[in-house]
């Protein structure tokens, strides 16, 4: 990840690689956003025109590259777009800058130093927040598994920005900066592991990255084997992952920060391949199921982040982890399973498999009396089909926390929606056979998979649960902050939330 640090310097003096200015459209024309004064003045007041004849429009995503030849220390300018000029009056929005910023440090992968002043913006610090986040998003590169990580198109990420600032030893500057990079390295972590092969991944490697990584920021962390897991009663883990050569695990992460306080619970879908199992997936939807650990992924990341970061909370998540694989003793279509708890499920499809190790973590959230839960999950297809690639659904049993999640997504930069958990669905889940059977109406499968789930909270508590299976994997082309592959979603989000609740 890019590293961050702070400056007071005049930026047309920095000894750095590159200089990253913002620009926005104004009718037909553009206008420098604040912050790259120094340069202007160091051009003779003409970076905007020269920007004009290099056909700069302002418009957002864009990135125009112009030589300094002299006139700055640094010998190169990038002028990335901000979208329309705020009005007057107005300022750019938190998530304007952060694309802008992410769209120039992901462009210029590969310099060593690149210096900003476009936390100048707004002056409240809300600009610097949002200028080293867009940094730390957009400065990331995959490149464990390439022979010759530096070369090509396939650059490392950039080595450090220098974000410009009045006074570089303020204290609230340092912690805006200390806090950004505690939830990069969180977004780099669940990146990383959604982007590692299953083949790397087992469910006993998440339960070391727990672990390790967890463990190391001060969290307390337990790991239940298949063992433990079968003489728990967990049966929706023991039962998906029993068609797999990796057994389960259920890992619970703590975090106790606020004394002896009910813990909110997290809860991820952590399942390290999902080939369908018997109800075997087609070999192209089989091709990013390595990324069906993306909700434990997010909720392990967002365990470090708080703890690194000392919230003063009281959080505990819970790693729900399988491989979903067909085999002699895997579980077949009509096999019924005895969850923690002692609801009975009929498997009727293995591929809906995450509800089963979902609904297993849930109970046993809820048997430690949890004051919210809120889980993670890449539950559904139709997720997908209803809210497209980017925007996940925000289901729950209570109003208020579903807001509260709602709000939190829109101020972390997260893009997430709220659904209904509509009563008539429920009936679609009996059973000839069991309590419940694990699919149900055709039509809303998101919603379905949320009413499946919802049987499993104790009544009384409030629970939302998150289905990302698109927005935890880009399939498509890289955008603003957001690289191909594994996007760290939600787990700023959940850090914000969890901000939230802290005071
Ligand atoms: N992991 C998948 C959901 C998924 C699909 C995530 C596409 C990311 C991208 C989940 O386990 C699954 O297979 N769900 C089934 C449920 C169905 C059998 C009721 C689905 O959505 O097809
Ligand atoms: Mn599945
Ligand atoms: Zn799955």
């Amino acid at each position: 990840m890019t590293r961050i640090s702070l400056s007071d310097g005049s930026l047309a003096k920095l000894d750095v690689d590159a200089l990253l200015v913002g620009v926005a459209s104004k009718g037909r024309s553009i206008v420098l956003a604040p912050g790259s004064e120094s340069v202007d003045k160091a051009m003779k007041k003409r970076l905007a025109s020269a920007l004009g004849d290099l056909v700069a429009t302002g418009k957002a995503g864009e990135v125009t590259k112009l030589a300094t030849l002299g006139a700055t220390t640094a010998p190169l300018v990038v002028a990335v777009g901000l979208g329309p000029a705020p009005a007057r009056g107005e300022t750019y929005s938190a998530e304007a800058i952060r694309r802008a910023v992410g769209t120039g440090v992901r462009a210029l992968a590969g310099t060593r130093r690149i210096a900003t002043g476009l936390a100048a913006t707004n002056g409240d610090g809300a600009d610097l927040t949002a200028v080293a986040e867009g940094a730390v998003l957009g400065g990331y590169a995959f490149t464990k598994y390439r022979s010759r990580a530096s070369s090509g198109s396939h650059k490392k990420a950039a080595g450090t920005v220098t974000i410009v600032v009045p006074d570089a030893k303020d204290a609230t500057a340092k912690s805006v900066v200390a806090r950004a990079v505690a939830l990069g390295d969180a977004v780099t972590l669940c990146r990383d592991l959604v982007n590692t092969p299953a083949s790397d991944l087992h469910p006993a490697d998440l339960a070391q990255v727990a672990v390790e990584a967890c463990g190391e920021a001060g969290c307390e962390v337990e790991v239940l084997d298949e063992v433990a897991l079968a003489d728990g009663g967990y049966g929706g883990l023991i039962g998906v992952g029993q068609g797999a050569k990796h057994p389960p695990r259920l890992v619970r992460i703590a975090w106790s920060g606020a004394g002896d306080a009910k813990a909110v619970h997290l809860v991820g879908k952590g399942i390290t391949f999902d080939s369908g199992g018997l109800s075997l997936k087609p070999a192209a939807a089989m091709e990013w199921m390595k990324s069906d650990m993306g909700g434990a992924a997010a909720v392990l990341a967002t365990m470090r982040a708080v703890a690194k970061l000392e919230l003063p909370v009281n959080v505990v998540a819970w790693v729900a982890t399988a491989e979903n694989m067909p085999s002699g003793t895997a579980i077949r279509p009509s096999d019924v399973l005895t969850m923690r708890g002692g609801k009975t499920v009929e498997v009727l499809n293995t591929d809906a498999e995450g509800r089963l190790v979902m609904a297993d973590a849930i109970v046993r959230a809820g048997e430690e009396g949890a004051a919210a839960i809120v889980d993670v999950a890449t539950l559904t297809g139709a997720q997908l089909v209803a809210l497209g690639s980017r925007v996940y659904g925000i289901m729950a049993n209570d109003e208020d926390l579903r807001g509260e999640i709602v709000a939190a997504a829109a101020a972390a930069g997260e893009q997430g929606w709220p659904m209904p958990l509509p009563d008539e669905l429920r009936g679609s889940l009996d059973s000839t056979v069991a309590d419940l059977q694990n699919i149900g109406d055709r039509y809303g499968g998101m919603l379905v998979a949320g009413v499946f789930l919802r049987e499993f909270v104790p009544a009384g508590t409030p629970w939302v649960h998150l289905d990302i299976a698109g927005p935890a994997f880009n399939q498509g082309d890289v955008h603003d902050y957001t690289p191909k592959g594994g996007t760290g979603v939600p787990v700023r989000t959940l850090l914000t939330w969890l901000e939230g609740r802290a005071g």
